[in-house]
């Protein structure tokens, strides 16, 4: 796709407007190194297009691999840490567009609790448009944070094996819908799902990812059967063939006992979204794998995101397919399709279906 810088301009004005940024509004732009400086140049004039005061805080380091095409993707560790003039530039603003991925930092939570809302910019620009947010798919995304916030249980399983069950009502609900015109409030542009957390010692039994379920931010597909023990909360045993072992590996290399928490778990809602996506293009961080319509979003490590305590590096999310998920025994989700009227795209129908 070949998209001018006149088009992504445009498109970050739709966005900036879904977020509800208004003249006398202030815009930062976070960006650092060489990278994403196209991202911040059309951000910049969509945001003097609105009327806003904007401006580009870049710091000079580049701290990972932030596309997640090559290194390992390490989280909550970032070059904002260390120079405090740029972060309070940032809290000084209301609305904060991230191109350097500061989820699980301790920095993107004190700028939210600044009262600025954060916007996450970084996949391909090519991702942006297809998986563009809407309000339709926001108010779905937030019935389902109701749902989900109401629950006592979760539990979900699969073909494979997969039975296991959260205990909720420690975390809140993280939704996810693409933009964000809340103070403090975060989210990422392309998403479409929603989750929450189980309580630190409340998550029991097996994970078993099929054949073709996804395993980032390794960008492979699941050739064989992983399985996953977790007792109280913690992965106890990781079994299986190659894709098990290269799993195992990955996490003992952390050298971190909380590595082997469980993160967050929920469900996603975006039609748009492909699952086979990957196949032929695995550029950035990969939402159309974590977003697509039906899955499941098993993940694994830190849980600060929604205030838990666990704050290692390694994390692995882990959508899956043709589950099904039950809140306090309610059907959610079943083989892989949304089973509640109103979580239900409009005039949607999964491929398994057709
Ligand atoms: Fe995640």
């Amino acid at each position: 796709m070949d998209v001018s810088p006149n088009t992504f301009t445009d498109l970050c004005v739709r966005a900036l407007e879904l977020c509800a940024l208004k003249e006398g509004e202030v815009m930062a732009v976070l960006t650092q190194g060489d990278e994403k400086l196209d991202y911040a140049n059309a951000m910049l004039a969509a945001g003097e297009k609105l009327g806003a005061t904007t401006l580009h805080v870049r710091l000079p380091h580049v701290s990972t691999s932030l596309s997640g095409d090559m290194g390992q993707w390490t989280v909550g560790a970032t070059p904002l840490a260390a120079n405090r003039p740029a972060l309070e530039a940032l809290k000084a603003a209301d609305l904060v567009i991230d191109t350097m991925f500061l989820l699980f930092s301790k920095e993107q939570l004190e700028i939210q609790d600044a009262g600025a809302r954060i916007l996450l910019v970084i996949e391909p620009v090519e991702h942006l448009i297809q998986l563009f947010p809407t309000r339709e798919q926001r108010e779905r995304v937030e019935y389902g944070g109701e749902l989900l916030g109401k629950a006592q249980t979760l539990r979900f399983t699969n073909e494979y094996g997969t039975d296991v069950t959260y205990q909720l009502g420690a975390y809140p609900v993280i939704t996810e819908y693409g933009y964000t015109d809340t103070p403090g409030r975060w989210d990422h542009w392309p998403s479409g799902f929603l989750f929450t957390g189980g309580s630190d010692d409340g998550v029991d039994g097996k994970v078993v990812l099929a054949p073709g379920d996804i395993i980032y931010p390794f960008k492979m597909y699941a050739r064989t059967p992983v399985e996953f023990t977790i007792e109280r909360g913690r992965i106890v045993d990781i079994r299986g063939e190659l894709d098990a072992e290269i799993v195992r590996d990955y996490m003992a290399s952390f050298n971190d006992e909380k590595a082997y928490g469980i993160a967050h778990i929920g469900w996603g809602m975006n039609e748009k979204a492909r699952w086979s996506y990957m196949a032929t293009d695995s550029r950035g961080l990969g939402m159309h794998g974590r977003a697509f319509y039906g899955n499941v979003l098993f993940s694994t490590g830190p849980n600060q995101e929604f205030g838990g305590g666990n704050d290692t590096q390694c994390h692995v999310d882990m959508p899956m397919r043709n589950c099904s998920l039950y809140l306090d025994d309610e059907p959610i989700v079943m083989s892989g399709d949304i089973v509640v009227e109103e979580l239900k795209a409009p005039g949607f129908v999964p491929v398994g279906a057709r």
